[in-house]
Formats: structure tokens, C-alpha cells, sequence
């Protein structure tokens, strides 16, 4: 197998979710962060995380002090992710001098408990859940879905007052430096194949969901109390060197593009996507790309 069809298969997703977790790190909204941080309830709140891949999130949010205990459920239409979630946990409490004790279905982490349920995330909803999150978190999966047919439903399964943090929301500006005269077409082609594709026989996501969150917000009487940017920004250092395992992140964002456009010859010529390839891969291998993605970040509550 070679390095660029890794990020194709699911240990790959694992390991470019893994890589994506400093480049998030870097990333997520501090003065966003800092609102969530001052609503979350207090005690053992529910919180329900969709799209949550390895569970960095979870992660994330101990090491902040933001969650110390209560339940935090991970959910994901992919079931070998949530398998290596449990581990990657656990892998991490280990590393962090947590206690943490492996469960059927997920993990005690300290005194958080995590539960995995493995379900597509529009057919979740469909099955009419009462409201039981204190806290609905998503990153990075909001512009994979079609947000006007799915907010409405995930907002219902929060409590009244209930906090909603919604992360990582890209907004249709990718920047490979240095640049190369392919750029534009190849990100409009790129921009089409999310505004156009189809996942688990669904509409799957909007180029521009960053900057129409506010509207859907707004339109769902749950407009945001604080909202910025989260834009990744990834470059090596001087000696051509990425942090952590961010040259594997790169790849797989390489490899991204490449299987959306493969798909629409008609869009990009195949031997323009291959001139762009081949360049970005020799700059990546150099230690000479740097990539830059805005996205925007979310917090507010539903109505008490
Ligand atoms: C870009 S990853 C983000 C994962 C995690 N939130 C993170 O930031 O590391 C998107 C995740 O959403 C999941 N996903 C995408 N569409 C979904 C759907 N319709 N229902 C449930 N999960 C979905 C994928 O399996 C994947 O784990």
C-alpha cells in the first residue's frame, strides 16, 4: 500500500483524525472556547457529540477542565472509528495518569463516562428522541451534512437552555502557498463536489456552511452568543519539518482532492489534477507546503 491510498481506509481516517487533533488544537476559537467554557452546567451534564470520530474532542475538553464528569456519548456512522475511539482513549487517559476502564460499550475515563453509538446520523434523527443533552457538540462534521434538513432535528435532542458548540465549520477558502496556477480551478472543482455530493444517500454538506450557520442559527431561534474564525494553518518550520503528524494530515487533504475531482473528469482535466498533484506532493515531501482553511465556530443555547 502505498502512502497516499493509507488515507483511503479506515485505519487511515484513524490516523488522519489523530494527526487533525494539534492542527485543531491551533485552530478552535479561544474567545468561542472561552464562552462554551463559562456555559457548560455544572455537576454530570449529557453530552452528545455527533461525527465524533476517535473522540479527540472528549480529550480536549478534560485536559481543558471544561468536563470533569457526567456522560459524554460519541456518535458515528463509521463503527471501526468508534472501535478505535475506545482505544485511543483509553491510550490517552493512560499517557494523561487517568484512570480509565474499558466498557462494552465505550469507556469510564476518570469520572466521565463515554458511550459509542454507532448509528448514521440522519437516520438517528428520524427515530424521534426526546431531548436529553445538556450539550450538543459537533467539529468538523457540520458542512458534511445538509444543515437545514438536520439542525432542526439535532437541536430537538437538546434540553431547554441546553449548549450547542459547533466547530470547525469550513467556509469555502482553501490556500495552498506557494501558489500554482491550477489553484482556481481546482478548488472551484473541489467546492462544487461538496456543494453537489451525495453520502449515505443523503445531501452531504455546502462549501460555504461557515457563514450560512449564522442564518440557520438564526432561523432556528438559536442565534450564536459567540462566533470566529478557526482556520487551520499548517506550515513547517524552518527546517522544513511538520508538527507532530500534521505532513500525514496534509496528505490526506491531498488525497481528498484528489478522489472528489478523480470523479469529474469533466470538471478537471485529468492531466491538470495530476500536474497539481504531483507539484503539491513535491512540496509536501520538501517541507515547502503550507495549507490554509477557514472555517468558523459556534456557541449559543437553545431557549430556556
Ligand atoms: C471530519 S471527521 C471529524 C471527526 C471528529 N469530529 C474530529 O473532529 O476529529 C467527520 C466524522 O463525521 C462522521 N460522519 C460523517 N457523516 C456522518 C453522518 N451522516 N452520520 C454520522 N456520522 C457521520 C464520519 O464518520 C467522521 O467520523
Amino acid at each position: 500500500m502505498t502512502r497516499f491510498d493509507e488515507a483511503a481506509t479506515s485505519s487511515g481516517n484513524a490516523r488522519y483524525l489523530a494527526a487533525k487533533a494539534t492542527v485543531d488544537d491551533r485552530a478552535l476559537n479561544r474567545q468561542v472556547q472561552a464562552e462554551l467554557c463559562s456555559l457548560m452546567p455544572a455537576g454530570t451534564p449529557r453530552l452528545l457529540e455527533v461525527g465524533a470520530g476517535l473522540g479527540t474532542m472528549v480529550a480536549r475538553l478534560l485536559d481543558l477542565g471544561a468536563v470533569v464528569a457526567g456522560e459524554y456519548i460519541l456518535l458515528d456512522a463509521d463503527r471501526q472509528l468508534l472501535d478505535g475511539a475506545r482505544r485511543w482513549l483509553h491510550d490517552w487517559a493512560a499517557a494523561e495518569g487517568l484512570r480509565s476502564d474499558l466498557l462494552p460499550d465505550g469507556l469510564q475515563v476518570g469520572d466521565l463516562r463515554v458511550r459509542l453509538v454507532h448509528a448514521e446520523l440522519g437516520s438517528y434523527l428520524e427515530n424521534a428522541h426526546a431531548a436529553y443533552a445538556d450539550v450538543l457538540i459537533a467539529n468538523a462534521v457540520l458542512d458534511l451534512v445538509d444543515v437545514p434538513t438536520i439542525l432542526p432535528g439535532l437541536l430537538r435532542l437538546l434540553v431547554p437552555g441546553g449548549v450547542y458548540w459547533f466547530t470547525i465549520n469550513y467556509d469555502g477558502e482553501s490556500i495552498f502557498a506557494p501558489g500554482h496556477p491550477y489553484d482556481d480551478q481546482i478548488m472551484q472543482a473541489y467546492h462544487r463536489d461538496m456543494d453537489e455530493r451525495f453520502r449515505y444517500g443523503r445531501p452531504a454538506g455546502e462549501s460555504r456552511t461557515g457563514r450560512r450557520l449564522f442564518h440557520h442559527l438564526r432561523d432556528a431561534g438559536v442565534p450564536p452568543l459567540a462566533a470566529g474564525s478557526s482556520d487551520w494553518v499548517v506550515y513547517p518550520d524552518l527546517d522544513g519539518n511538520y508538527p507532530a503528524d500534521e505532513a500525514y494530515f496534509l496528505l490526506s487533504i491531498l488525497n481528498t482532492i484528489r478522489d472528489a475531482l478523480q470523479e469529474h473528469q469533466d470538471w478537471v482535466e485529468p492531466a491538470v489534477l495530476s500536474e497539481w498533484l504531483a507539484v503539491r506532493g513535491r512540496q509536501l515531501a520538501a517541507g515547502e507546503l503550507i495549507y490554509i482553511a477557514h472555517q468558523l465556530d459556534f456557541v449559543g443555547r437553545s431557549p430556556g
